[in-house]
């Protein structure tokens, strides 16, 4: 029997109780051996769940215990986490995470430590919830050299990102309604605001450019600033705006940026909508594959979570291998990345394409969709080529990048 406990009795813990309890059956034939729960550690009681009757409230009743093999760590944020997951790997126990915080903060520590104490410290529903995106990069993409990976992270803002898109709804409205049916955090702001879908690109390009990218160094921007008047221009040139998060190879440099960007129906991240999430992988031998799925919810992430437990199991003794060094991975400077800009400005269209051609050269009009204003999109240029002509051309309403 495989003794297991669980760190965290919130939404993502009682799933993984879930699944291992109403998959037993199939984790016994996998494991010719079955799972058992032996802890559930939390502050809080849960009278009437049958989780009460192994309710633990002391971390040192797990790390004791010698028949404890891996624990589950479902507890977020990143204190005391980090403490009870390195306790818990010196202790000679695997640890299995979601917490997509602690592993962006940590990571390649961790990892490490991992090694050290010949057990595992496995996170595939740490990005992408249910979506296997940590061994396709660890395993099946070993051969390929990585050159960009681009994904829809946040289920949150794609759901709010595709009702403004169906309904023609300002932010906030969706915003609000999205609360109301739980599908938005009380306090939003580390989905809008683009830091969850930060803290996951770091750990993906961790991993595919194989060195320790710091979330600090990601140049991060929300969906706040997105209008519905900002959606019909997309609308109407068959474009969807999407909140990307995104590292890729450029020479030498890796850039890294979560930013909202306007994609047309060729690229596959465009029909990625409401909850979904989606990660397209270009590498220089298979070209480009895409992983897709639900990134969020209690069930879809907890079966990664138990996924990964059943791999530490049968791995017992032995730590598995992965491309993520302690070594920091210096992300390029910003200013010098190349996009194209998607720019609504104030004035009449022939006023405002004068202007896109004399301060950001050859520009593609768009139709208009409001009084008073116009819109473009530039061709490709560098960050901070484009801040410094906007600048100078004054009168900018917003602008997106475009992919
Ligand atoms: N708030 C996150 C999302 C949950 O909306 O995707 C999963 O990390």
């Amino acid at each position: 029997m495989i003794q297991v406990a669980v760190m965290g009795y919130g939404t993502v813990g009682s799933g993984v109780v879930e699944v291992i309890n109403t998959n037993a059956a199939g984790i016994e034939r996998e494991q010719k051996d079955d799972m058992k729960v032996k802890y559930v550690l939390d502050l809080r009681e849960f009278p009437g769940d049958p989780v009460q009757s192994i309710l633990v409230h002391d971390f040192d009743v797990i790390v004791n215990d010698s028949e404890v093999d891996v624990i589950a760590e479902t507890m977020g944020g990143l204190h005391p986490a980090y403490e009870y997951t390195k306790r818990a790997l010196e202790a000679g126990k695997s640890v299995c995470t979601s917490n997509k915080e602690l592993v962006a903060a940590y990571g390649a520590e961790l990892l490490e430590l991992a090694k050290n104490n010949d057990v595992n410290y496995f996170y595939e529903a740490s990005v992408g919830g249910g979506i296997p995106i940590i061994r396709p990069l660890n395993y099946a993409l070993t051969a390929e050299i990585i050159e960009e990976i681009t994904g829809i992270l946040n289920g949150t803002t794609n759901y709010i990102l595709t009702r403004m898109k169906n309904e023609g709804l300002e932010f906030d409205e969706v915003l609000k309604a999205a609360q109301e049916l739980g599908y938005a955090e009380k306090n939003p702001e580390a989905d809008v605001e683009g830091y969850d879908a930060c803290r996951k690109i770091a750990i993906l390009c961790s991993l595919a450019f194989c060195h320790q990218v710091d979330y600090k160094d990601i140049y991060t921007e929300g969906i706040t600033k997105i209008t519905a008047t900002d959606i019909k221009y997309a609308n109407a040139c068959g474009r969807s705006i999407k909140l990307l998060a995104s590292g890729k190879r450029d020479g030498e440099d890796v850039y890294a940026m979560v930013a909202p960007f306007m994609i047309d129906a060729q690229n596959p991240l465009y029909m990625v909508n409401d909850v979904y999430n989606g990660i397209l992988v270009k590498s220089n031998m298979l070209g480009d594959t895409m992983y897709y799925g639900r990134g969020a919810g209690k069930l879809p992430t907890a079966s990664a979570v138990v996924a990964d437990m059943i791999d530490a199991a049968r791995h017992k003794g032995a730590t598995e291998k992965f491309l993520w060094d302690k070594k920091k991975l210096e992300v390029a400077d910003m200013s010098h990345c190349r996009n194209r800009f998607f720019v609504r400005m104030e004035g009449t269209r022939e006023e405002v394409l004068a202007k896109g051609a004399a301060y950001f050269g050859k520009v593609e009009p768009l139709a208009s969709v409001a009084a008073g204003e116009a819109a473009f999109i530039t061709g490709e240029m560098e960050e901070a080529e484009f801040e410094e002509a906007a600048k100078k051309a004054g009168g900018v309403i917003n602008r997106i990048r475009v992919k």
